[in-house]
């Protein structure tokens, strides 16, 4: 993703999100990616006919069950995936020209960091790679690490760091590009439930500072509606949207949220929706 070396300039504040806080940012126009199963020959229909708005700034979740077609549809927004038919939309722009003005950030289940670069410099990397200014580098850096709650921690190494701590990095390195459309595969799954929580709450914190849209894949229906705007409920066998839930809990919030009546209706709205599980 951060292969190539480029003259675009990151944003080097987050305002210029906060100017157009409304307006269509994703367009997802009737999407169907499919794959030839290489054991039989068949055809696996990852997606059928999906259709989705995504708002700027807005906090969107993806949730399914296993193999529904999350990460292929996230794929699909990152340009990491082309659609067999249909059309995806960013800003107007197609989402290759959106990759290579650096505007995506992506964070997967396992943050990949690298074992002999310090915290400090898995941070750097990307920016590193974009070839900007070793003073802007170092600033970002700090920025960031303060940011996910580990500025003291900027000298250690990825192994000498618990989970939870290695997906903050992760989640640092992808912000410090200042991406405009953050995308995360199931960054927390790999967590206990104790670690997972907290990070969702300092999520949901990071994001009212970044205004960045967040598009989040999940498994986990309370960890989707704790923390969206929005959960678009994907059902499997052909992958599709089943359902779109309008989150209207208020904000911030906190984990005492799951105690309260409207959350367990808001979770029982989503399990419903799925379809053929
Ligand atoms: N590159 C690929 N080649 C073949 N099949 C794939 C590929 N990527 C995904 N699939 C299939 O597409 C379906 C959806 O996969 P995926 O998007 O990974 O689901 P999820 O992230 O919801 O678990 C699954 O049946 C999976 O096996
Ligand atoms: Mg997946």
């Amino acid at each position: 993703m951060f292969g190539r070396k480029t003259a675009v300039e990151p944003r080097m504040t987050w305002e210029k999100n906060n100017e157009a806080a409304v307006g269509a940012e994703i367009k997802v126009e009737n999407v169907s990616i499919s794959f030839p199963n290489t054991a039989n020959g068949e055809i696996i229909e990852a997606l059928r006919n999906v259709d989705l708005t995504i708002e700027r700034g807005q906090f969107i979740s993806l949730v399914g069950p296993s193999g529904c077609g999350k990460t292929t549809l996230l794929r699909a927004i990152a340009d990491l995936q082309q659609p067999t038919s249909g059309e995806i939309s960013v800003r107007g722009q197609n989402p290759r020209d959106v990759r290579l003005q650096k505007k995506y950030g992506i964070v997967f289940q396992s943050p990949v960091l690298y074992d002999w670069r310090s915290v400090r410099r898995n941070v750097c990397m990307p920016m590193e790679l974009m070839g900007l200014p070793k003073k802007h580098r170092t600033k970002m850096v700090t920025e960031m690490l303060d940011l996910v709650g580990l500025l003291d921690f900027g000298s250690k190494y990825p192994k000498e760091l618990s989970g939870g701590m290695q997906q903050r990095v992760g989640i640092a390195r992808a912000l410090a590009i200042r991406p405009e459309i953050l995308l995360m595969d199931e960054p927390f799954s790999a967590l206990d439930e104790f670690t997972k929580e907290k990070l969702n709450e300092d999520l949901l914190e990071i994001w009212s500072k970044t205004k960045t849209t967040i598009v989040f894949v999940t498994h986990n229906i309370s960890e989707a509606v704790f923390l969206s705007d929005k959960v678009v409920v994907l059902s499997p066998h052909p992958g599709r949207v089943s359902a779109v839930v309008d989150i209207d809990l208020p904000r911030p919030r906190t984990l005492d949220i799951k105690n309260e009546a409207e959350f367990g209706a808001l979770v029982a709205k989503v399990r419903s929706s799925f379809e053929g599980v």
